[in-house]
This record gives structure tokens, sequence and C-alpha cells, in this order.
């Protein structure tokens, strides 16, 4: 490539990614418990029943690595803790391990220095049955309403704890799926309550990795249905992919794409590490919190949430994930944290990363180059397409001094996303069907559409202004409409 092209794609780059990259934050140290103090509230917990728990990575593709890492690295951890296989299903969509681009192949690792965390972890949902409709059936322990699989399901008691961690890409007031539709709150939240109806839970404890996560609960996850969930991000931000290359620490340098996430890695190593009989919901809760928002500077990161029961978070993490008997010793004392990031990679962006370091690493001139800087500028181009046609949208709707504003207002804390969800999901097929697919990026759009639901708009206007503002659908593979709508 001429290097005047060479330039003008770098500084397209840096536009894109400037915002993404973060100054160095702290220093690492590692400050190891001085003494063995029994933490407050040891035995309080409920007697277990059965603990049972529930993994999903909601994306694919090598560039999402982290979140199937993610995953693995979960289930590493329960099994260590003494959860049985057939308490533990999975969902990924296990296309990183032998994936052609995996440096080491059948090894899946989720620390720069980290060893193989994809030995064992059970194959219950892979490919296509990684899906919204297996993910709830087997919450609900509904064998019948599974498609393909394993089959197993959560046929938990009224005793039993349930643990479940959702790593994946979101946006308001929704979450990512490898297949198409995305999961919308409401209906997570509907399946919790019913969860709760069919008496079949003590408590369950939610983990969520995903941009805007604190949305899919803020105003709808009820106090009164013992379920207890943190959430990686408040309900308007991004959270955060961590050992990302170029990062420090960074990954091995053969590998092109982010190993973990901030939040998913700060509540794991801190349960690789503690006595978990002596940690509670709330230590490691605070313990994530300040980790993931760099002790409360934010020069990256987030703000990690509580939502829904907050009086289950003084039982032990014990009572859920178990604990590794290798770290009896190792009681939880307040303030030993563990190392500090030195940066992070907004999730949204984690995709530029990879897609950059692979055009990056090509020899000029070799037939792979032009592949990958077709494959950077195509997600460019959609990052682009989609901006632009939700921004026309917006103005054909309300003008050009409003539009902006309505599409971007941000509810109370406290409030639903949005009051009509069905709305918000004619909103983006009709949205969809004109202007292509909104995909994993797009989906920082769904507060846009969910703002026009709560301006009284109804679908069918927007399907007319959206074939104003989208002549065609783009013909790249991340607009197409062929693998169904995202809602
Ligand atoms: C389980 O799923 C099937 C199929 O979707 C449905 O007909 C049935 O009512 C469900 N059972 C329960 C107990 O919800």
């Amino acid at each position: 490539m001429m290097a005047a092209a060479r330039l003008r794609l770098a500084l397209l780059l840096y536009v894109f990614m400037c915002a993404a990259w973060a100054r160095p934050g702290l220093e690492p140290a590692i400050r190891l418990p001085s003494e063995r103090a029994a933490a407050a509230g040891e035995g309080t917990d409920d007697a277990v029943g059965t603990r049972w728990a529930v993994l999903i990575a909601g994306s694919n593709g090598y560039y999402n690595y982290r979140h199937q890492a993610d995953i693995c690295h979960a289930y590493q951890i329960l099994k260590k803790g003494g959860l049985k296989d057939e308490n533990i299903i999975v969902f990924m969509y296990d296309d990183i391990a032998h994936s052609p681009e995996n440096p080491r192949p059948g090894v899946i690792i989720n620390h720069p220095q980290g060893g193989d965390v994809y030995a064992g972890v059970p194959k219950d949902y892979t490919g296509r049955e990684v899906n919204v409709n297996n993910f709830f059936a087997v919450l609900l322990g509904n064998k019948t309403a599974v498609s393909g699989g394993s089959g197993k399901v959560v046929d938990s008691g009224p005793n039993d704890h349930i643990f479940v961690f959702y790593s994946d890409h979101g946006g308001p007031g929704v979450l990512g799926m490898p297949t198409y539709p995305y999961l919308y709150g409401d209906d997570l939240v509907n399946v919790l309550k019913k969860k709760h109806a069919a008496g079949t839970y003590k408590s369950l404890v939610f983990y969520l990795e995903a941009c805007e996560s604190g949305s899919i609960f803020e105003g709808l996850l009820p106090n009164d249905i013992n379920v207890y969930a943190t959430t990686a991000s408040n309900a308007d931000e991004s959270s955060w992919g961590t050992y990302c290359p170029g990062e420090s620490p960074s990954p091995p340098p053969e590998y092109d794409t982010c190993l973990g996430d901030l939040y998913s890695v700060a509540w794991m190593e801190d349960s690789d590490f503690h006595n978990l009989r002596t940690e509670s919901l709330k230590q490691q809760y605070n313990l994530v919190k300040d980790r993931t928002s760099v002790h409360n500077t934010f020069t990256y990161g987030s703000h990690v949430m509580q939502y829904g029961s907050l009086n289950l978070n003084v039982q032990h993490l014990f009572s859920y994930i178990g604990t590794n008997p290798a770290n009896d010793d190792n009681k939880f004392v307040e303030g030993n944290s563990l190392p500090s990031f030195t940066r992070a990679v907004n999730q949204r962006d984690a995709d530029l990363v990879y897609f950059w370091q692979k055009y990056r690493k090509v020899a000029e001139g070799s037939p792979g180059k032009n592949d990958a800087r077709k494959e950077l500028l195509e997600v460019m181009a959609h990052r682009s397409h989609v901006d632009n046609s939700v921004e026309l949208i917006g103005s054909l709707l309300f003008g050009s001094e409003d539009g902006p504003r309505v599409l971007k207002a941000v509810r109370a804390a406290g409030e639903p996303l949005v009051d009509d969800w069905s709305c918000l999901k004619s909103m983006v097929r009709a949205f969809e069907a004109q202007c292509g697919s909104l995909s994993q990026y797009g989906m920082k759009h769904m507060r846009s559409f969910a703002n026009i639901c709560n301006a009284g708009i109804l679908p069918d206007a927007v399907s007319k202004v959206a074939a104003q503002a989208c002549t065609s659908i783009p013909s790249n593979p991340w607009s197409s409409i062929h693998m169904g709508f995202s809602a």
C-alpha cells in the first residue's frame, strides 16, 4: 500500500481509538495477607443445598477470544471449588482453542503468564446451540425446551444456590449472543422471576460482564426474588477488555487479541487466591469495584454495580462457587489487593485492536496484506455506517437540533431503559430491515432506539425514515442480515 494511504489508515485508527487507550495506571503491587484474620460473619451462610452454575460466553470470533477465555477460567475456579460437572452448564461457541489463528492450538489462556484454562471444560452448548432460547431453558430447568447440546439444565431445588456468569459485548438493555436474536434485559429478568416463582432456588448470584451491563438490571430486577447481581459497568458506559496487545502486562507477542476482561479477571483472580469461606460477596464486590475503576480514579475502567437483593451480599462466596482447598490458608483480609492493570481497552474497540495488529503484522506486499487491510476497513466502515444512519434517523425524526439530544438522553438511575420493551425490539427490526445489522458494535445504539420509543414514536415511522437514511444495506459482512435480526 502507498505510504500516504497507510498514513491515512493509521490516522483514522487513531481517531477511533484515542478515546479507548487510557493513561498508565498505578504501579502493580501485590500485598499478601500479613496475618490470618477470621473474616467477620464466618458461618452466617445458610446451609448449602446443591451448588449450580451456568457459564456463558455470548460472542464468537477469534477477535473476541477474551469472553470464552473468561468462561473457561470460571469453570476451573468452580471445579477446584468442588462443584461437580453435572451441576455446571457451559455455553461457549468453541471456535477459539482450535482456531487456525490460535498460536497455541488446543489451549486457551486468560492471563499473560497463565496456564491452559480450556482443558476439561464441558461442551454443553456450543456453536449455534449458544442462543437465548437454550440459555433460558437451561436456567428454568426445562429439558424439553432445550434444542441440541448436552441437554444438561439447572435441575435445582428450593435449597439450592445458583451462580451465573455471563461475559460478552452488550449495549443498553441488551446482551450479545453468537446466534441471533440478542438477549434483552426484560426477558432475562422475567426468566429470573419465573424461576423464583417455581421455587427452585434459595438464592441466585449473577455476575455480568458487558458494556452498559447495569442497564440489564437497572429498574428491572426486583429486590425480593433472592437474586443478587453485580455488573461490570453502570447502565451508561462501556466495560473493558484487558491483557490486550500493547498493554502492560501484554499478552505473549504471538497473541493479537485481548486475553480477558477487566471486571471478569478481577473477580476471578481474587477467587483464585482466597479461601472463599472467609470472603463475602460484598467484600469481593468492593475489591472488584476498586480494581475495575483503578482505585476509583477511572483513568480507564468502569463503575462496578450491584442490584437486586443486596442483603445476600453478606454471604460467603463459598455458598456459590465453593473454595479451592489449596487456598485454605489465604483468608480474606480487607485490602489485600491484586495487581493493578496499567491499561485497558474499551470493550467496543478491542476488535479494532485485533484487526489493526493483524494488519500491521502481515508483511508488506504479501497476499495476506490486502485481505487484512480489507477486514480492517470493513470494521471501520460498518461503524461509520451505523453511527451515521442512527444520527440521521434522529435528525429526520426530531430535527437536527433536538435529534442528538433526544437520542442520547439518559434516564435517571433506578429507571429502566425503556417503558415498552416490545417497542424497542420492533424498533431494532425496523432499523435493521432498512440499514442492515447493528452487529456487536451497533448494540451501543440501543439507547437511541429506546429513547425513540420513550418519545412515543412508532416503529412504522422509524421504518419510513430509515428507508430515507439508508438507501441500501452495505455489502459488508458486519451489516449482513442473512443470519437474522438482533431482536
Ligand atoms: C417447557 O418448555 C416447553 C416447550 O417450550 C413448554 O411447552 C413447557 O410449558 C415448559 N415447561 C414449563 C414447566 O415451563
